[in-house]
């Protein structure tokens, strides 16, 4: 969506994964606290997600006011959402919240936006909102299509600019029509925290890689690094491959309280800049083997982002990067930045590249050519 807001994938946390409807202003504001003082704000964790007042469904009264407006429950959110925004916004952070194409959101208890869309699109803007992740339950039964670009034109005329993030959850094959209507789109169903749950979004997610560009992205759901559920191989994957697959980089484990392991993987500048680069191409697997994977994509400067995949129970398996396969002009040799490690390789290559990759591991480079 040209709304100017979307140019790299969007980068922030959202309270959905960790907290589900738990949640509270304290909370919100904690977080907020936390992203800036452990730094990941300033390496561009800017969305403070509060996926609805209350978690991601669960910040409404069950009912709307006698003016028809939205309402923050007193409970939970007793100062209001504009206070949240003000006081998020002096941290030099955004705020997003979350509603539903339909008469309840998926929780079925909170009023969804069906037929109030100017009026909430105009809530949200006069709060300061800038990020709304709309979901798609509890609907009349007519096509996404027809009720998503109802919401998108009331942002686009509510005054002020909000990332709009549809959540469809990919059944519609919304690549194939969100970016006129949002800059994001979930191409897959909920993610949980477990291997299975996190590579079959990878794999789904990565069908439609022809779609994303600048101003619209894939959404192959948040993420659940620091949650738990994975090993740390496992989530260094993860993030490898939404970072490669130009995924939104949501954050959705408790900040405030994240492990130095948790934070190696979230905070790797090296990684983060394969997502954020300003060429915007999404990676694809360029190459299957059974369980070992070439996933590629190309980056500005003539440089191309790998990953080297094992999805397999064997370890230590040889994988290679062929530059036929990957886009480098045959002959060319490479440099080779490896990700994780943080260390440029010593060794130059010439049409291949070869490393060993462990079970459930993968390796990340950024090859650039040389001569
Ligand atoms: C749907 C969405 C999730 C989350 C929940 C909240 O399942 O796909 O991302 O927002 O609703 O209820």
């Amino acid at each position: 969506l040209a709304n100017g807001l979307a140019a790299t994938p969007p980068m922030g946390w959202s309270s959905w994964n960790h907290f589900g409807c738990f949640i509270d202003e304290k909370i919100i504001r904690e977080t907020a606290d936390a992203l800036v003082s452990t730094g990941l704000a300033k390496l561009g964790y800017k969305f403070v997600n509060i996926e609805t007042l209350s978690s991601d469904d669960c910040w409404a009264e069950i009912s709307r006011d006698e003016k028809g407006s939205l309402v923050p429950k007193n409970s939970t959110f007793p100062s209001g959402v504009k206070a949240l925004a003000d006081y998020v916004h002096s941290k030099g952070l955004k705020l997003g919240i979350y509603s539903d194409a339909g008469y309840f959101t998926c929780s079925k208890k909170m009023p969804g936006s069906l037929g109030h869309e100017e009026h909430d699109a105009k809530t949200f803007a006069k709060w300061g909102i800038d990020y709304l992740k709309y979901d798609n339950c509890n609907n009349d039964g007519s096509k996404p299509t027809v009720r998503y670009p109802v919401m998108t034109r009331a942002l686009m005329n509510a005054g002020h600019p909000i990332f709009f993030s549809l959540c469809e959850w990919g059944d519609m094959h919304p690549a194939l029509w969100g970016a006129s209507m949002g800059n994001s789109w979930r191409t897959t169903n909920d993610i949980a925290d477990n291997w299975d749950s996190m590579i079959s979004r990878a794999d789904q997610n990565e069908v439609y890689a022809e779609y994303a560009r600048p101003g619209g992205w894939n959404d192959p759901d948040m993420l659940e690094v620091g949650n738990g559920g994975m090993t740390k191989d496992e989530y260094i994957i993860h993030f490898s491959l939404w970072a490669i697959s130009k995924a939104p980089l949501l954050v959705g484990c408790d900040v405030r309280n994240v492990t130095k392991e948790t934070m190696e993987i979230i905070a790797n500048k090296e990684v983060i800049g394969v997502n954020q680069d300003k060429l915007g191409v999404q990676g694809k697997k360029v190459r299957m083997e059974g369980d070992l994977e070439v996933w590629a994509g190309p980056l500005s400067g003539y440089r191309v982002a790998v990953v080297l995949l094992n999805r397999g129970p064997q370890q230590h398996r040889e994988m290679t990067a062929r530059w036929d396969d990957i886009g480098i002009p045959p002959g060319s040799t490479v440099m080779a930045r490896d990700l994780w490690q943080h260390k440029t390789l010593k060794q130059r290559f010439v049409d291949v590249l070869t490393a060993t990759v462990d079970s459930h591991a993968c390796k990340m480079y950024i090859l650039k050519p040389i001569s």
